[in-house]
């Protein structure tokens, strides 16, 4: 059965009249034409059919223009081309107006001029709808520093950096995200490996985005939880009548992203007969629709993710290792955010202003004792996890709240926070010195809490401290602040 690059429907009671228009149309299966003597024919073919473009012809009875207004409202996205006989009229003009013509075409009609105007026309609609997918995707300029440093979070919380709308703070992302970069500009597909949680699809998102591809759709499929027959039909797309209750053709996701992107997300459940359709697509780059009986071409790029780790499976032999080789052709590992808690304050930050400026509550930022906190989690649920208490914390805030424990979740609240000097509580409590004493402590646990902050970089230290460099040596001589002290040892 062959594949249409449209369904036209033409309306004209003297059908004789346009019969070798519709022939043109219709050579080489190209576009799939009905040919309709009335406006009951036509409403008929609309139910059953997906129709993409109508040819009208301006008539005295008036039938032609009534279809045309009737189906604006009833369908429209149906372009509507108007066939006229003679000079214009105050009439059409309104009927153009009226009815959102896209197009008239004088009659005697040429073929050939038919068949250009319908490309065009069916053109420029797949172009709008490709915009307004993009339009859909607020994009966040480039790796743009994320905010205006405030007094809260000055010196406090590290740099946040973005790809698209995924930001990062660690080198372990940064460098993630710089492969991730490098593999965009290559049409190799790509498999991102990560717990749930993690950011994957937005990493897959970003990679289309900075792809040639990125003006074309890209489209996105779950394959957990579909039976084979259903996630086949949405992806290779089924003709009519295939199986039971297809009643229409689908074109199938593959075909719908041609010249994009597909995401197949939880690539590890797909059945063994799936895999092998799949690796069809990869290597031949042919899709085969269910019903049909010849394969297509289908130019699409494959980004897969698994929060199982293939390698696994495949030695397990659940999964074909040739699939898994073709689908990795960069392989992405996203790290989950216990392995990457020193960027916990920059996603943290970024959540409250996200959430804050969603639910229109103005919160002035998070405190440190609540960053603590957070730092000490260890996220099973990663980072949809940490946006999650975010989300839920500054539901809770009042306007000019800055966000604190007393808003935090109960198993947050909870949770021990490793300080400078052991055996101190957040908040600071006296311990009945002199008051030299206590300034001094006070002094001693600021100082090595933005040492710990700034990962020892004394220059940012005694930048945001206001201090010179000798005078913050001096205090850290004096107060024995020592690097090993509650410290990761990343650089
Ligand atoms: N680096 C990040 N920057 C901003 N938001 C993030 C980041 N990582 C994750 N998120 C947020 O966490 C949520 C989960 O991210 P995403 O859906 O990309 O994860 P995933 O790895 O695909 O998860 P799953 O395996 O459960 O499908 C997203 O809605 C996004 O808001
Ligand atoms: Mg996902």
């Amino acid at each position: 059965m062959p594949t249409f690059a449209g369904t036209i429907l033409i309306l004209d009671p003297d059908i004789g009249a346009l019969e070798p228009i519709a022939a043109r149309l219709a050579e080489d299966d190209e576009y799939r034409v009905f040919l309709c003597a009335s406006r009951a024919d036509a409403a008929r073919c609309l139910a059953a059919a997906e129709v993409d473009l109508v040819l009208v012809t301006e008539d005295a009875t008036g039938e032609g223009q009534h279809f045309l207004r009737a189906l604006r409202l009833s369908h429209p996205a149906v372009l509507r081309v108007l066939l006229v006989d003679g000079p214009g009229s105050t009439d059409r003009q309104e009927l153009v107006r009226e009815a959102a013509i896209y197009q008239y075409l004088t009659r005697p009609l040429d073929g050939e001029q038919v068949a250009l105007l319908v490309k065009r026309a069916l053109e420029t609609r797949e172009l709008a709808r490709r915009h307004r997918i993009l339009s859909r995707e607020l994009k966040l300029s480039d790796d743009a520093p994320m905010f205006a440093r405030d007094r809260l979070t000055e010196g406090f919380v590290k740099e946040a950096r973005s790809f698209e709308k995924l930001v990062y703070a660690s080198p372990q992302m940064a460098e993630l995200c710089a492969l991730a970069r490098q593999a965009a500009r290559t049409e190799l597909p790509i498999l991102i490996e990560g717990e749930t949680g993690t950011g994957k699809e937005l990493l897959a998102r970003a990679i289309h985005y900075h792809s040639a591809r990125g003006n074309s759709p890209l489209l996105i499929q779950n394959c957990g939880g579909l039976s084979d027959e259903l996630l086949r039909s949405e992806l290779f797309g089924h003709l009519r009548g295939a199986f039971t209750g297809a009643v229409s053709d689908r074109l199938g996701l593959f075909r719908a992203a041609d010249g994009g992107t597909v995401f197949l997300d939880e690539i590890s459940e797909v059945s063994p007969a799936f895999q092998v359709s799949l690796l069809r697509l990869l290597q031949e780059g042919e899709v085969k629709p269910i019903g049909a009986d010849r394969t297509m071409i289908c130019d699409v790029r494959i980004i897969a993710a698994s929060n199982r780790p293939l390698a696994e499976l495949v030695r397990q032999g659940a999964f074909r290792q040739d699939l898994y080789f073709r689908l990795k052709g960069f392989e992405l590992r996203v790290p989950p955010l216990r392995e990457r808690r020193d960027e916990v304050a920059a996603l943290a930050e970024y959540f409250v202003r996200k959430h804050g400026a969603a639910m229109g509550h103005r919160v002035l930022g998070i405190t440190q004792d609540a960053v603590q906190r957070l730092e000490a989690h260890d996220y099973p649920g990663n980072v949809r996890e940490l946006e999650n208490e975010i989300r839920r914390m500054v539901a809770l805030a009042h306007n000019g709240d800055y966000l604190s424990t007393r808003h935090m979740s109960a198993t947050f609240a909870a949770l021990p926070v490793g300080q400078p000097a052991a055996g101190q509580s957040n908040g600071f409590a006296l311990l009945g010195g002199s008051l030299k004493d206590e300034v001094e402590r006070l002094e001693a646990k600021l100082v090595g809490e933005a040492l710990r902050r700034h990962r020892w970089n004394q220059s940012k230290v005694a930048a945001t401290l206001g201090l010179s460099r000798v005078g913050l040596a001096n205090k850290i001589k004096r107060y024995g602040l020592d690097r090993g002290l509650g410290q990761e040892a990343t650089a």
